[in-house]
C-alpha cells in the first residue's frame, strides 16, 4: 500500500516547502521512496509558480535540504483524493482547508506539529517578516515532526521496519 503526504502553509514559500523537502530526504534515506508520495502546496495563490523563498532555501541547504527544485502550487479540492495525509503548519490552515474537505475524506487534515515529539509547539510560527533564526526553528521543529510523522505513516501504509 502507498501513501500520499501533503504539506501545506500559506504562501507554499517557506514553511510547507521546507516540511515537503526535508520529509522527502527522510523517505528516501529509509527506502520508502516507492510507497511514500510528498508534495506540498499554499492556501493562498500569490507565488503560484515561484521558486521558495531564497532565505528557506539557504537555511535547509545549511542542513543538507535542496529546495530548490520546487514550485508554489495552491491547493485544489483534488488534492482531498490524492493524499492521505494534509499535513498544515498552523491552526489558520487548517481553517482555510474545512471547507474543501469532503465528507468522504478518510485521512488525517491536521496539524503536522501533533507529530512532533520533542517539540512542545503545535503550530510551525511563519518566518516570512522574521530573520534568520525564524527559519532555523522552523527547520528545528519540521525534523522533529517528520521523525514522528514517517512513523505514522509506515504503520497505516503496513510498511516493514524503517531502514536507517
Ligand atoms: P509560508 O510563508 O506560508 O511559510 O510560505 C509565507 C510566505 C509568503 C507570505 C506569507 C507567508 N506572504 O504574505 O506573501
Amino acid at each position: 500500500m502507498t501513501a500520499g503526504v501533503l504539506f501545506v502553509c500559506l504562501g507554499n514559500i517557506c514553511r510547507s516547502p521546507t516540511a515537503h523537502a526535508v520529509f522527502q530526504e527522510m523517505v528516501n534515506a529509509n527506502g520508502l521512496g516507492e510507497h511514500i508520495r510528498v508534495d506540498s502546496a499554499g492556501t493562498g495563490d500569490w507565488h503560484i509558480g515561484r521558486a521558495p523563498d531564497a532565505r528557506a532555501t539557504a537555511a535547509a541547504a545549511q542542513r543538507g535540504y535542496d529546495l530548490a527544485p520546487l514550485r508554489a502550487r495552491q491547493i485544489e479540492a483534488a488534492d482531498f483524493e490524492h493524499f492521505d495525509f494534509i499535513m498544515v503548519m498552523d491552526r489558520n490552515n487548517l481553517r482555510d482547508l474545512q471547507p474543501l474537505r469532503p465528507a468522504h475524506f478518510r485521512g488525517e487534515l491536521g496539524l503536522f506539529l501533533n507529530h512532533a515529539k520533542r517539540f512542545p509547539e503545535r503550530e510551525v510560527p511563519d518566518p516570512y517578516y522574521g530573520d534568520g533564526d525564524a527559519f532555523e526553528h522552523v527547520l528545528d521543529l519540521v525534523e522533529d515532526a517528520a521523525v514522528g510523522l514517517l512513523e505514522a505513516v509506515v504503520l497505516h501504509c503496513g510498511l516493514q521496519a524503517v531502514r536507517r
